[in-house]
Protein backbone atom coordinates (compact mmCIF):
# COMPACT_ATOMS: atom_id res chain seq x y z
CA UNK A 1 0.00 0.00 0.00
CA UNK A 2 1.62 3.80 -0.31
CA UNK A 3 -0.20 6.82 0.14
CA UNK A 4 0.84 9.58 -2.74
CA UNK A 5 0.43 13.11 -1.87
CA UNK A 6 0.97 14.69 -5.61
CA UNK A 7 -2.56 15.27 -6.14
CA UNK A 8 -2.61 19.08 -7.47
CA UNK A 9 -5.83 20.41 -5.52
CA UNK A 10 -6.61 17.81 -3.14
CA UNK A 11 -5.25 17.66 0.43
CA UNK A 12 -5.68 14.60 1.18
CA UNK A 13 -3.32 11.81 -0.23
CA UNK A 14 -4.15 9.18 -2.40
CA UNK A 15 -3.95 5.19 -1.62
CA UNK A 16 -2.60 3.08 -4.31
CA UNK A 17 -2.29 -0.74 -4.12
CA UNK A 18 -4.27 -4.41 -3.11
CA UNK A 19 -5.01 -2.45 0.67
CA UNK A 20 -6.87 0.67 -1.14
CA UNK A 21 -10.20 -1.47 -0.63
CA UNK A 22 -11.28 0.16 -4.05
CA UNK A 23 -10.84 -0.58 -7.65
CA UNK A 24 -7.85 0.87 -9.32
CA UNK A 25 -7.50 1.39 -13.29
CA UNK A 26 -3.73 2.57 -13.67
CA UNK A 27 -2.77 3.99 -16.77
CA UNK A 28 1.00 3.55 -17.90
CA UNK A 29 3.20 4.54 -20.14
CA UNK A 30 6.75 2.52 -21.17
CA UNK A 31 9.66 4.52 -23.78
CA UNK A 32 12.70 3.28 -21.88
CA UNK A 33 13.78 1.86 -25.45
CA UNK A 34 12.20 1.63 -28.65
CA UNK A 35 8.73 0.79 -28.08
CA UNK A 36 6.56 3.49 -27.61
CA UNK A 37 3.23 1.97 -25.08
CA UNK A 38 0.40 2.84 -23.36
CA UNK A 39 -1.48 0.46 -20.90
CA UNK A 40 -4.64 0.43 -18.49
CA UNK A 41 -4.98 -2.19 -15.83
CA UNK A 42 -7.27 -2.61 -14.14
CA UNK A 43 -5.89 -3.81 -9.83
CA UNK A 44 -2.73 -4.65 -10.95
CA UNK A 45 -3.80 -7.79 -13.45
CA UNK A 46 -6.52 -7.35 -15.40
CA UNK A 47 -5.45 -5.31 -18.75
CA UNK A 48 -8.13 -3.09 -20.09
CA UNK A 49 -5.76 -1.48 -22.34
CA UNK A 50 -2.87 -2.07 -24.32
CA UNK A 51 -0.72 -0.39 -27.07
CA UNK A 52 2.46 -0.88 -28.48
CA UNK A 53 4.10 1.39 -31.25
CA UNK A 54 7.51 -0.58 -32.19
CA UNK A 55 10.51 1.03 -33.54
CA UNK A 56 12.04 -2.27 -35.14
CA UNK A 57 11.44 -1.52 -38.37
CA UNK A 58 13.41 2.01 -38.56
CA UNK A 59 15.92 0.76 -36.23
CA UNK A 60 16.87 -2.32 -38.60
CA UNK A 61 18.10 -0.62 -41.33
CA UNK A 62 20.91 0.48 -39.24
CA UNK A 63 21.79 -2.62 -37.21
CA UNK A 64 20.37 -1.40 -33.86
CA UNK A 65 18.78 1.06 -31.78
CA UNK A 66 19.71 4.71 -32.08
CA UNK A 67 19.09 6.88 -29.28
CA UNK A 68 18.69 10.10 -31.13
CA UNK A 69 15.89 8.92 -33.68
CA UNK A 70 14.65 6.25 -30.87
CA UNK A 71 14.05 9.58 -28.87
CA UNK A 72 12.01 11.51 -32.01
CA UNK A 73 9.89 8.37 -32.84
CA UNK A 74 8.78 8.41 -29.43
CA UNK A 75 7.22 12.09 -29.62
CA UNK A 76 5.80 10.96 -33.15
CA UNK A 77 4.23 7.79 -31.53
CA UNK A 78 3.43 9.10 -27.55
CA UNK A 79 0.06 10.87 -28.37
CA UNK A 80 -1.43 8.21 -30.79
CA UNK A 81 -0.44 5.12 -28.23
CA UNK A 82 -2.21 7.57 -25.01
CA UNK A 83 -5.55 8.01 -27.32
CA UNK A 84 -5.66 4.57 -28.74
CA UNK A 85 -5.34 2.97 -24.92
CA UNK A 86 -8.20 5.87 -23.49
CA UNK A 87 -10.21 4.45 -26.80
CA UNK A 88 -9.73 1.15 -26.15
CA UNK A 89 -10.80 1.26 -22.25
CA UNK A 90 -14.24 3.46 -23.52
CA UNK A 91 -15.24 0.44 -25.50
CA UNK A 92 -13.79 -2.40 -23.49
CA UNK A 93 -14.61 -1.06 -19.71
CA UNK A 94 -17.14 2.23 -20.73
CA UNK A 95 -14.00 3.76 -18.75
CA UNK A 96 -13.17 7.68 -19.23
CA UNK A 97 -10.02 9.75 -18.52
CA UNK A 98 -11.57 11.06 -14.93
CA UNK A 99 -12.25 7.33 -14.27
CA UNK A 100 -7.76 6.35 -14.03
CA UNK A 101 -7.18 6.23 -10.45
CA UNK A 102 -3.24 6.83 -11.07
CA UNK A 103 -1.24 7.64 -13.73
CA UNK A 104 2.83 5.80 -14.14
CA UNK A 105 5.71 6.00 -16.09
CA UNK A 106 8.74 4.22 -16.47
CA UNK A 107 11.42 6.66 -14.82
CA UNK A 108 14.81 4.40 -16.05
CA UNK A 109 16.67 2.46 -16.41
CA UNK A 110 17.16 2.81 -20.13
CA UNK A 111 17.67 5.37 -22.90
CA UNK A 112 17.43 9.04 -21.51
CA UNK A 113 16.07 10.89 -24.46
CA UNK A 114 13.74 7.91 -24.77
CA UNK A 115 12.85 7.83 -21.45
CA UNK A 116 11.77 11.81 -21.02
CA UNK A 117 9.15 11.52 -23.71
CA UNK A 118 7.16 8.58 -21.62
CA UNK A 119 7.71 10.20 -18.39
CA UNK A 120 6.76 13.82 -19.13
CA UNK A 121 3.89 12.28 -21.07
CA UNK A 122 2.85 10.39 -17.71
CA UNK A 123 3.24 13.47 -15.58
CA UNK A 124 1.21 16.05 -17.64
CA UNK A 125 -1.80 13.91 -17.87
CA UNK A 126 -1.27 12.91 -13.88
CA UNK A 127 -1.14 17.16 -13.82
CA UNK A 128 -4.07 17.29 -16.11
CA UNK A 129 -6.22 15.23 -14.83
CA UNK A 130 -5.39 15.92 -11.34
CA UNK A 131 -4.51 12.24 -10.25
CA UNK A 132 -1.32 10.89 -8.52
CA UNK A 133 1.67 10.13 -10.38
CA UNK A 134 4.05 7.08 -9.73
CA UNK A 135 7.24 6.75 -11.41
CA UNK A 136 8.06 2.91 -12.07
CA UNK A 137 11.68 1.35 -12.38
CA UNK A 138 11.47 -0.81 -15.69
CA UNK A 139 13.21 -3.97 -14.27
CA UNK A 140 10.66 -4.38 -11.13
CA UNK A 141 7.97 -3.65 -14.00
CA UNK A 142 9.39 -7.00 -16.02
CA UNK A 143 8.94 -8.96 -13.18
CA UNK A 144 5.71 -7.52 -12.45
CA UNK A 145 4.48 -8.92 -16.25
CA UNK A 146 3.79 -11.87 -14.49
CA UNK A 147 1.09 -10.36 -12.12
CA UNK A 148 -1.13 -10.12 -15.80
CA UNK A 149 -4.07 -12.16 -15.95
CA UNK A 150 -2.71 -14.72 -13.47
CA UNK A 151 -3.10 -15.14 -9.60
CA UNK A 152 0.63 -15.40 -9.17
CA UNK A 153 1.53 -14.45 -5.69
CA UNK A 154 5.31 -13.93 -4.09
CA UNK A 155 7.32 -15.78 -2.62
CA UNK A 156 8.84 -16.91 -6.30
CA UNK A 157 12.96 -16.89 -8.07
CA UNK A 158 12.45 -15.07 -10.81
CA UNK A 159 14.95 -15.13 -13.62
CA UNK A 160 15.19 -11.67 -15.67
CA UNK A 161 16.48 -11.93 -18.93
CA UNK A 162 16.87 -8.49 -21.16
CA UNK A 163 18.71 -6.86 -23.55
CA UNK A 164 20.57 -5.22 -20.95
CA UNK A 165 19.98 -7.25 -18.10
CA UNK A 166 20.52 -10.86 -16.50
CA UNK A 167 19.41 -11.76 -12.84
CA UNK A 168 18.38 -14.10 -10.60
CA UNK A 169 16.38 -12.02 -8.19
CA UNK A 170 14.90 -13.27 -5.13
CA UNK A 171 11.05 -12.19 -4.93
CA UNK A 172 10.28 -12.40 -0.84
CA UNK A 173 7.03 -10.09 -1.56
CA UNK A 174 5.86 -7.57 -4.14
CA UNK A 175 7.91 -5.16 -2.95
CA UNK A 176 10.77 -6.49 -1.08
CA UNK A 177 13.26 -8.28 -4.01
CA UNK A 178 16.83 -8.98 -3.36
CA UNK A 179 19.38 -9.68 -6.45
CA UNK A 180 21.20 -13.01 -5.48
CA UNK A 181 23.06 -13.37 -9.43
CA UNK A 182 23.25 -11.06 -12.29
CA UNK A 183 26.18 -11.22 -15.35
CA UNK A 184 29.15 -10.12 -14.96
CA UNK A 185 29.92 -9.11 -18.75
CA UNK A 186 27.25 -9.31 -21.44
CA UNK A 187 23.93 -9.78 -20.89
CA UNK A 188 21.94 -12.52 -22.37
CA UNK A 189 19.85 -10.49 -25.04
CA UNK A 190 23.07 -8.62 -25.71
CA UNK A 191 25.02 -12.00 -25.92
CA UNK A 192 22.24 -12.83 -28.57
CA UNK A 193 22.37 -9.92 -30.69
CA UNK A 194 26.02 -9.93 -30.92
CA UNK A 195 26.56 -13.49 -31.67
CA UNK A 196 23.77 -12.90 -34.39
CA UNK A 197 25.02 -10.14 -36.08
CA UNK A 198 28.37 -12.36 -36.66
CA UNK A 199 26.74 -14.82 -38.27
CA UNK A 200 25.57 -12.02 -40.24
CA UNK A 201 22.00 -11.95 -39.37
CA UNK A 202 19.83 -8.59 -39.53
CA UNK A 203 19.20 -6.57 -36.60
CA UNK A 204 17.37 -7.46 -34.04
CA UNK A 205 18.66 -10.86 -34.23
CA UNK A 206 18.19 -12.30 -30.86
CA UNK A 207 14.38 -13.71 -31.82
CA UNK A 208 15.84 -14.97 -35.57
CA UNK A 209 18.71 -16.81 -34.04
CA UNK A 210 15.94 -18.47 -31.83
CA UNK A 211 14.07 -19.93 -34.93
CA UNK A 212 17.36 -21.30 -37.10
CA UNK A 213 18.37 -22.78 -33.60
CA UNK A 214 15.26 -25.00 -33.77
CA UNK A 215 16.08 -26.49 -36.98
CA UNK A 216 19.65 -27.24 -36.45
CA UNK A 217 21.23 -29.53 -34.16
CA UNK A 218 22.26 -28.61 -30.26
CA UNK A 219 24.91 -31.21 -29.63
CA UNK A 220 26.86 -30.07 -33.47
CA UNK A 221 29.25 -27.65 -31.73
CA UNK A 222 30.56 -28.40 -27.64
CA UNK A 223 30.60 -24.50 -26.66
CA UNK A 224 32.40 -23.51 -22.75
CA UNK A 225 30.33 -22.71 -20.38
CA UNK A 226 31.43 -20.22 -18.02
CA UNK A 227 33.13 -21.05 -14.55
CA UNK A 228 31.60 -18.28 -12.32
CA UNK A 229 31.14 -18.39 -8.71
CA UNK A 230 27.68 -18.17 -7.05
CA UNK A 231 24.65 -17.25 -9.12
CA UNK A 232 26.40 -14.89 -11.11
CA UNK A 233 27.06 -15.47 -14.99
CA UNK A 234 29.35 -14.70 -17.88
CA UNK A 235 28.84 -15.16 -21.55
CA UNK A 236 31.77 -13.31 -23.20
CA UNK A 237 33.73 -15.86 -23.34
CA UNK A 238 30.74 -17.89 -25.16
CA UNK A 239 30.48 -15.21 -27.81
CA UNK A 240 34.40 -15.20 -28.67
CA UNK A 241 33.83 -19.37 -28.85
CA UNK A 242 31.36 -18.75 -31.13
CA UNK A 243 33.33 -16.29 -33.46
CA UNK A 244 36.30 -18.72 -32.93
CA UNK A 245 34.05 -21.04 -34.58
CA UNK A 246 32.25 -18.81 -37.30
CA UNK A 247 36.31 -18.27 -38.19
CA UNK A 248 36.91 -21.85 -39.15
CA UNK A 249 34.27 -21.45 -41.46
CA UNK A 250 35.69 -18.91 -43.72
CA UNK A 251 36.40 -20.81 -46.62
CA UNK A 252 33.65 -23.38 -46.26
CA UNK A 253 29.71 -23.03 -45.86
CA UNK A 254 28.86 -22.08 -42.58
CA UNK A 255 26.35 -24.49 -40.70
CA UNK A 256 24.27 -21.43 -39.41
CA UNK A 257 21.90 -23.82 -38.32
CA UNK A 258 23.62 -26.10 -35.74
CA UNK A 259 25.80 -23.04 -34.58
CA UNK A 260 22.49 -21.18 -33.39
CA UNK A 261 21.22 -24.37 -31.77
CA UNK A 262 24.50 -24.86 -29.98
CA UNK A 263 24.62 -21.77 -28.82
CA UNK A 264 21.06 -22.01 -27.42
CA UNK A 265 21.71 -25.23 -26.00
CA UNK A 266 24.77 -23.36 -23.95
CA UNK A 267 23.25 -20.46 -22.66
CA UNK A 268 19.89 -22.10 -22.22
CA UNK A 269 21.40 -24.60 -19.98
CA UNK A 270 23.74 -22.19 -17.92
CA UNK A 271 20.48 -20.28 -16.99
CA UNK A 272 18.76 -23.29 -16.28
CA UNK A 273 21.62 -24.49 -13.70
CA UNK A 274 21.85 -21.44 -11.77
CA UNK A 275 18.24 -20.67 -11.38
CA UNK A 276 17.76 -24.51 -10.25
CA UNK A 277 20.49 -23.84 -7.47
CA UNK A 278 19.16 -20.56 -6.78
CA UNK A 279 15.92 -22.32 -6.23
CA UNK A 280 16.56 -25.22 -3.84
CA UNK A 281 18.69 -23.11 -1.55
CA UNK A 282 15.94 -21.11 -0.90
CA UNK A 283 13.03 -24.11 -1.33
CA UNK A 284 10.22 -21.67 -3.16
CA UNK A 285 8.22 -23.68 -5.21
CA UNK A 286 7.47 -21.28 -7.52
CA UNK A 287 9.77 -20.10 -10.15
CA UNK A 288 9.21 -17.08 -12.99
CA UNK A 289 11.16 -15.88 -15.93
CA UNK A 290 10.71 -12.51 -17.44
CA UNK A 291 12.20 -9.74 -19.80
CA UNK A 292 12.46 -9.89 -23.55
CA UNK A 293 14.81 -13.13 -23.32
CA UNK A 294 11.94 -14.92 -21.93
CA UNK A 295 10.26 -15.03 -25.51
CA UNK A 296 12.73 -17.44 -25.99
CA UNK A 297 11.66 -20.82 -27.33
CA UNK A 298 14.50 -22.93 -25.49
CA UNK A 299 14.64 -20.91 -22.42
CA UNK A 300 11.20 -21.44 -22.00
CA UNK A 301 10.75 -25.11 -22.77
CA UNK A 302 13.76 -25.85 -20.33
CA UNK A 303 12.23 -23.81 -17.30
CA UNK A 304 8.68 -25.57 -18.44
CA UNK A 305 10.67 -28.88 -17.78
CA UNK A 306 10.57 -27.74 -14.07
CA UNK A 307 6.98 -27.98 -13.56
CA UNK A 308 7.78 -32.04 -13.92
CA UNK A 309 9.91 -31.74 -10.52
CA UNK A 310 7.11 -30.21 -8.74
CA UNK A 311 7.54 -26.24 -9.32
CA UNK A 312 4.91 -23.76 -10.45
CA UNK A 313 6.72 -22.01 -13.26
CA UNK A 314 5.01 -18.35 -14.91
CA UNK A 315 6.33 -16.67 -17.86
CA UNK A 316 4.70 -14.14 -19.67
CA UNK A 317 2.69 -14.40 -22.90
CA UNK A 318 5.31 -13.27 -25.67
CA UNK A 319 3.33 -9.93 -26.03
CA UNK A 320 4.13 -9.28 -21.71
CA UNK A 321 7.70 -10.54 -22.14
CA UNK A 322 9.14 -7.88 -24.47
CA UNK A 323 8.43 -3.81 -23.78
CA UNK A 324 5.32 -2.65 -22.75
CA UNK A 325 2.98 -0.59 -20.12
CA UNK A 326 0.80 -3.13 -19.06
CA UNK A 327 4.03 -4.55 -17.12
CA UNK A 328 4.37 -0.80 -15.65
CA UNK A 329 1.01 -0.06 -15.03
CA UNK A 330 0.90 -3.66 -12.18
CA UNK A 331 4.19 -2.78 -10.62
CA UNK A 332 2.92 0.72 -9.98
CA UNK A 333 -0.12 -0.99 -8.11
CA UNK A 334 1.69 -3.93 -6.61
CA UNK A 335 4.86 -2.22 -5.88
CA UNK A 336 5.99 0.33 -3.23
CA UNK A 337 9.69 0.93 -4.58
CA UNK A 338 8.12 3.34 -6.76
CA UNK A 339 8.94 7.40 -7.62
CA UNK A 340 5.50 9.04 -6.33
CA UNK A 341 7.24 12.63 -6.53
CA UNK A 342 6.57 14.29 -9.64
CA UNK A 343 9.62 15.69 -10.00
CA UNK A 344 11.33 12.36 -10.26
CA UNK A 345 13.74 12.70 -12.73
CA UNK A 346 14.72 9.97 -15.95
CA UNK A 347 17.92 7.41 -14.83
CA UNK A 348 19.83 5.78 -17.32
CA UNK A 349 21.48 2.91 -15.70
CA UNK A 350 20.29 0.58 -12.43
CA UNK A 351 20.24 2.38 -9.18
O1 LIG B 1 13.36 -6.66 -22.38
P1 LIG B 1 13.62 -6.24 -23.79
O2 LIG B 1 12.42 -6.08 -24.71
O3 LIG B 1 14.39 -4.89 -23.82
C1 LIG B 1 15.35 -4.60 -22.83
O4 LIG B 1 16.51 -4.99 -23.04
O5 LIG B 1 14.91 -4.00 -21.80
O6 LIG B 1 14.64 -7.30 -24.40
C2 LIG B 1 15.16 -7.17 -25.70
C3 LIG B 1 16.15 -8.30 -25.92
C4 LIG B 1 16.93 -8.16 -27.22
O7 LIG B 1 18.31 -8.38 -26.95
C5 LIG B 1 16.35 -9.28 -28.12
O8 LIG B 1 17.26 -9.76 -29.06
C6 LIG B 1 16.02 -10.32 -27.07
O9 LIG B 1 15.47 -9.56 -25.99
N1 LIG B 1 15.05 -11.32 -27.54
C7 LIG B 1 15.36 -12.62 -27.71
C8 LIG B 1 14.17 -13.26 -28.19
N2 LIG B 1 13.19 -12.30 -28.29
C9 LIG B 1 13.75 -11.13 -27.87
N3 LIG B 1 16.50 -13.30 -27.49
C10 LIG B 1 16.49 -14.62 -27.75
N4 LIG B 1 15.41 -15.29 -28.22
C11 LIG B 1 14.23 -14.66 -28.45
N5 LIG B 1 13.18 -15.32 -28.90
ZN1 LIG C 1 12.82 -4.29 -21.15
Amino acid sequence: MKNIKNKLFSKEPVTIGPESGYDNYIMAIESSCDETACAIVKNGREVIANVVASQIKTHAQFGGVIPEIAAREHLDSINIVIDEAFKQAKEKANLKPEDITAFAGTVGPGLVGCLLVGLNAAKTLALTYDKPFIGVNHLNAHLCGNYLDTDLKPPFMALLVSGGHTQIIDVKSYSEQTIIGETIDDAVGEAYDKVARLIGLPYPGGPKLDKLAQEGNPYAFKLPEARVDGYNFSFSGLKTAVLRLVKSFEKKEMPVKDICASFQETVSSTLLHKLKKALESSGYKQVVIAGGVAANSEIRKKIFNLQNEGYNVFAPPMKYCTDNAAMVASCAYFNTNTYDDINTEVFSRVK
